[in-house]
């Protein structure tokens, strides 16, 4: 069976079963990009356990914290449980040292797993929930966490704004236009989340079309916990050239057919999907299938900390698990390059300086 094939390249089949398992250490050694992952579900269990002794709160350690925040093997995995995870961390977010200080640790991790560039992704409406702070100030927080973590830790970060379908559109349009005026100081792309199943993206249409013409990068989850006509709604009627997940993709013959003509980038993440419930088995995961369809399939991880999980362990179930060849990895990792929401002459920097080490670490790519 051909589990893979690139558009640009061939190479040997590997099927799952005949894999040769490489260690961690080789997929950490790997300079790495990140299109999709949350700052809300990036945050180390020991800091909310810090908070919670600061805050006296009855959650104040981590073995108490860990199942109230981190997906159980026992726990049902449905989107309801997932967005759950959302609901109690909201009660951590009470002071600017607080979001500052998560921020920056996002970056830290991301720099330990060695990502190279980070977009990641916030929610000003839900950091600003427990203590009624003013959305502009969180997003500065944020925004100045983000630019001293890049500066600490050696990651090129820039920010994307987050409004959720199950809540307001009024505030999603504050967020927008808070965000179009921080962008010089990192905010870069707008992003549609929240509860897809049930909740359309329709009203938010308007917003997001204003946003990309101010030039903002535009992503939306869609066609994960609902159905491909997602994926046509948002690229068609919201302009969007990248789509948070997109799995569900492969239900809709029209739907691939306009993701392959518009080059659409599909922000997958595996151990989310499974999680959330979207795939029952990681084995059966549609990623191979969306490359094998000729789609731009990239690798993400959405909420390590949520999933416990790092981007190099992702890599490694993307090859030992769905039996993507380690060769095809430095192709996936460019094209997420190629996807960023950088200015052309930056991205070329970046896509340049990730081809070169590739080649050294995989002398095939
Ligand atoms: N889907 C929708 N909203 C989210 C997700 C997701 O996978 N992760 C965090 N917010
Ligand atoms: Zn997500």
């Amino acid at each position: 069976m051909v589990y893979y094939n690139s558009s640009t390249k061939q190479h040997p089949v590997n099927e799952p079963s005949k894999k040769m398992d490489q260690p961690l250490e080789f997929y950490q050694s790997l300079p790495k990009v990140e299109l999709h992952r949350h700052l809300e579900g990036s945050i180390r269990v020991e800091t909310l356990a810090d908070i919670g002794r600061e805050h006296n709160f009855p959650q104040r350690d981590t073995s108490t914290l860990r199942p109230l925040v981190q997906i159980g093997k026992d726990e049902p995995y449905t989107f309801e449980n997932f967005l759950s995870k959302f609901a109690i961390l909201r009660l951590f977010y009470r002071t600017p040292d607080v979001i500052g200080r998560i921020t920056r640790e996002a970056i830290a991790d991301a720099a330990a797993d060695n990502v190279r560039y980070l977009e990641l992704r916030f929610t000003p409406v839900a950091l600003s929930k427990a203590e009624g702070f003013p959305l502009g100030h969180v997003m500065d927080w944020v925004v100045d966490g983000a630019l001293a973590g890049q500066e600490q830790y050696g990651v090129v970060t820039r920010l994307i704004a987050s409004v959720n379908r199950h809540e307001s559109p009024d505030l999603a349009e504050q967020v927008v236009w808070l965000a179009m005026e921080r962008r010089n100081r990192g905010i870069i792309g707008l992003d549609l989340a929240g509860n897809e199943a049930e909740f359309p993206a329709q009203p938010f249409e308007g917003i997001f079309l204003e946003a990309k013409q101010e030039g903002l990068g535009i992503t939306i989850h869609a066609g994960e916990w609902a159905g491909a006509e997602n994926i046509v709604e948002a690229i068609t009627e919201f302009g969007s050239s990248r789509i948070g997940h997109g799995v569900r993709v492969l239900e809709d013959e029209t739907a691939i057919a306009l993701a392959r003509e518009r080059k659409t980038v599909f922000e997958v993440c595996i151990t989310s999907n499974h999680q959330s419930g979207v795939v029952q088995h990681l084995l059966q995961h549609p990623f191979p299938m969306m490359l094998n369809a000729g789609l731009n399939a990239t690798l993400n991880t959405d909420d390590p900390s949520i999933s416990k999980i790092t981007l190099s362990e992702e890599y490694q179930v993307a090859c030992e698990k769905l039996g993507l060849p380690v060769a095809m990895l430095p192709e996936r990792i460019l094209a997420a390059a190629q996807a960023a929401y950088l200015p052309p002459e930056e991205k070329a920097a970046l896509v340049e300086r990730l081809r070169n080490e590739l080649n050294e670490k995989i002398p095939a790519a």
